[in-house]
């Protein structure tokens, strides 16, 4: 049997950050690649601060394909892209506005995946992002593409932000939460029943953290 293509991240060793990350920002902030083992095609992952009315819409349609397919992402299904249309631009212009860092992945030019890591409007909590928004086209889905924008998320976040934690929710029920896990997130707790989903069908929130510190870095600050 044909094995199922998985996605492996590697670090582009022509990987380039081109501007500070805070504040206004160059269009182009980096980016890696993931590579499909099996049939070796090529997702470029790129932080863009840059959100144009195609990548919007293309970003949108998405973010539409992968509610209608089941996906937890702020809707349910069915939706239209007028639906959702006020929180996607909500969305991509606190991206626009530098608050948020938007990674999205190209697969020969087109995106097929992306997701967001949100600044906390508080001056007290700079230290840590929300990662939302995580999605990938139905069609790529189950090869690896998730777990690389993860990746690649990660490794943003502590060394080009300097972030202590990530935080996100998941809804309950959807099977995504045992992924997260499988990513170093841990549950750090639940706001019950909050979502209804559907009649006598309440899901809970669950809140996930991960830690950025690497384990040579929390060994090295357990023998100071
Ligand atoms: C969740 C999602 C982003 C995963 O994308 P993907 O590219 O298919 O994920 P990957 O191929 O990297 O798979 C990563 C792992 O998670 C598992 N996984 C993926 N989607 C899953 C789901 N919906 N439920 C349970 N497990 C899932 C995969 O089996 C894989 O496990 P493995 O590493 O043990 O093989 C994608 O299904 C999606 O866009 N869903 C709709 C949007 C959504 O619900 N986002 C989450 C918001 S909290």
């Amino acid at each position: 049997m044909q094995p199922e293509p998985r996605a492996t991240s590697e670090a582009n060793p022509t990987r380039t950050v081109l501007a500070p990350t805070h504040g206004r920002r160059a269009t182009w902030l980096g980016s890696s690649v993931a590579r499909c083992a099996v049939d070796n095609s090529t997702v470029n992952l790129i932080w863009s601060s840059t959100v144009d009315a195609r990548l919007r819409e293309q970003l949108a349609s998405i973010w539409v394909a992968a509610t209608n397919a089941g996906g937890a992402l702020g809707f349910l299904p069915p939706v239209t892209s007028q639906d959702i249309a006020e929180l996607a631009d909500k969305t991509f212009d606190r991206v626009a506005d530098g608050l948020d860092d938007l990674l999205v992945a190209f697969l020969a030019e087109e995106p097929i995946g992306w997701l967001v890591l949100e600044r906390d409007a508080r001056s007290y909590a700079g230290h840590w992002r929300t990662l939302k928004r995580l999605q990938v086209h139905p069609a790529h889905q189950g090869n690896g593409y998730a777990t690389a924008l993860m990746e690649e998320a990660r490794r943003f976040a502590r060394d080009e932000l300097g972030l202590e934690f990530l935080v996100l929710t998941v809804r309950d029920g959807t099977g995504v939460a045992g992924m997260y896990e499988r990513l170093g997130y841990r549950e750090v707790g639940r706001v019950p029943s909050v979502m209804r989903v559907a009649e006598n069908d309440d899901r809970d929130e669950i809140y996930m953290v991960q830690s950025l510190a690497d384990s040579s870095d929390v060994a090295r600050s357990r023998r100071r």
